[in-house]
């Protein structure tokens, strides 16, 4: 008999999570002015808001807890973290941040100025936010397949070279300051780029004369699905091909909360002294000197063992196999999914769920608060709230894809879990006819208004 797949590690700490009744879940969801963030996690039975910062670290990652070095000038775990990321990415500069959207700020700051254009595949939040408070433009050149949640295709995240080319010719060199490569591409959907692509992208942005950046939040799920999914890299480690996939860019902002598997921190890697010089100042004024930029030492120790786990083949199989497990359940229950299923989430295809409700009425953000209501289970919205306001006409911006994001925490809940959170939706997707008024805001922030929305019943 062929043996079954099991994890390759096994639980040493557990942390009791608590069932609630119905009664208590709608009216904490009430209070919580119908936006999961305001809840308290007590009130959360599992949490699949965000895979970010929320894995659980390995023996050796708490064990380098207890090494690291709080200097606040030449801490060794600096130095340590510095050699892993040399090695691994091959890039000789680096600065250390508190999380990715820091390192974006400090990279930004030495790049971007007003009426810039940052053109790339679909920006992650944060990213257009700190684009946008520039007031320069972000420019989505996904290919347009990445917007049909049901054609397969094996990497929604590339980048359409046609789009692109056209930004290129439009405006000037000196108002294309950078182009972003998201891997994965979380916004629309955890999908990943092909090496093909991020070569190709590569070149283009040379012909130009624009450097290419990683938004690399997700590299290493990245490089797993070029491993499996890319013709001529299944016999290349996963090293190899990160390694690979780094040479076409000219830096990366990092959020080390996903792929390096720790609970805080960032880093931007460059290969270019003189931007690295640029960025340092104000690395220095936004973060802290430059060898710890906002982290503790004992963080950097972490991440830097986190980013060698965080690479490993045999955990990525398992970390994207479960994702996949979700994904599968739900497609057995005729749910709609995006597909291919992304790495870290699974996103449900809200706009094909929500049969009778009008998208004024925030079809994912009410498939959320009903999946919270059904089972305490707290996934996030991916649609209109996120998507903000037009900052020109300050009309809601609707984008091509509503979809409910279910972000699997890394080596932290079991498939059983996973199960659990299916049935809950199974038993939505049953009722779904019924469901025909969603909801309103009744305040918001200027920008990023979906942290703390407030909302109210049509
Ligand atoms: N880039 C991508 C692709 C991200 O997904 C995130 C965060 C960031 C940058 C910002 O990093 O949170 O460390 O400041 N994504 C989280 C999420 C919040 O839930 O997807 P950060």
């Amino acid at each position: 008999m062929e043996l079954p797949y099991a994890e390759p590690y096994k639980i040493k700490v557990v942390e009791s999570i608590r069932k609630s009744t119905r009664r208590e879940r709608e009216d904490w969801i009430k209070k919580a002015g119908y936006n999961l963030f305001r809840l308290p996690s007590e009130q959360v039975f599992i949490d699949l808001l965000t895979d970010s910062g929320t894995g659980a670290m390995s023996d050796n990652q708490w064990a380098e807890i207890m090494r690291g070095d709080e200097s606040y000038a030449g801490s060794k775990s600096y130095f340590k973290l510095h050699e892993v990321i040399k090695d691994l990415l091959g890039m000789p500069y680096f600065l250390p941040t508190h999380q990715g959207r820091a390192a974006e700020n400090v990279l930004f700051s030495a790049l971007i100025k007003k009426d810039d254009i940052v053109p790339g595949n679909s920006h992650f939040d944060t990213t257009k936010g700190h684009i946008e408070f520039r007031n320069a433009s972000a420019f989505d050149c996904t290919i347009d397949e990445a917007f049909d949640t049901t054609g397969i295709h094996p990497f929604k995240g590339n980048i359409d070279l046609q789009k692109l080319e056209e930004v290129f010719k439009k405006y000037p060199e000196e108002k294309i300051p950078l182009c972003i490569i998201t891997v994965t591409c979380n916004t629309s959907g955890g999908q990943p780029v092909s090496m093909k692509n991020i070569k190709e992208v590569s070149a283009l942005c040379k012909k130009y004369g624009i450097k290419l950046i990683f938004d690399a939040a997700r590299f290493a799920e990245n490089a797993y699905f070029i491993k499996t999914r890319e013709k001529g890299y299944e016999n290349k480690s996963i090293g190899e091909i990160v390694k690979q996939m780094f040479s076409y860019v000219d830096g990366a902002t990092m959020s080390s909360k996903k792929d390096a598997i720790v609970n805080i921190g960032g880093f931007i890697a460059l290969r270019d002294e003189e931007l690295f010089n640029k960025a340092s100042v104000y690395n220095i004024m936004f973060e802290g000197y430059l060898t710890y930029g906002g982290m503790a030492g004992r963080d950097m120790a972490a991440l830097a063992e986190g980013l060698i786990e965080g690479t490993d083949f045999q955990y990525l199989e398992s970390r994207i196999g479960q994702v996949e497990y979700l994904g599968k359940k739900l497609k057995e229950f005729n749910i709609p999914i995006q597909e291919p299923i992304g790495g870290h989430a699974v996103f449900v295809d809200a706009k094909r769920f929500m049969l009778n409700l009008p998208r004024e009425h925030f079809q994912a953000q009410t498939l959320a608060v009903e999946l919270y209501k059904e089972g305490g289970v707290r996934g996030v919205e991916i649609g209109t709230l996120l998507a903000d306001r037009d900052p020109i006409t300050r009309k809601n911006r609707y984008p091509d894809l509503e979809l409910l994001r279910l972000a699997i925490p890394r080596r932290v809940y079991t498939n059983n879990h996973m199960d659990y959170v299916a049935t809950c939706l199974a038993n939505i997707y049953e009722r779904r006819g019924e469901l025909k008024t969603g909801y309103k805001i009744v305040k918001e922030a200027p920008i990023m208004r979906h942290f703390t929305v407030e909302l109210e019943k049509v």
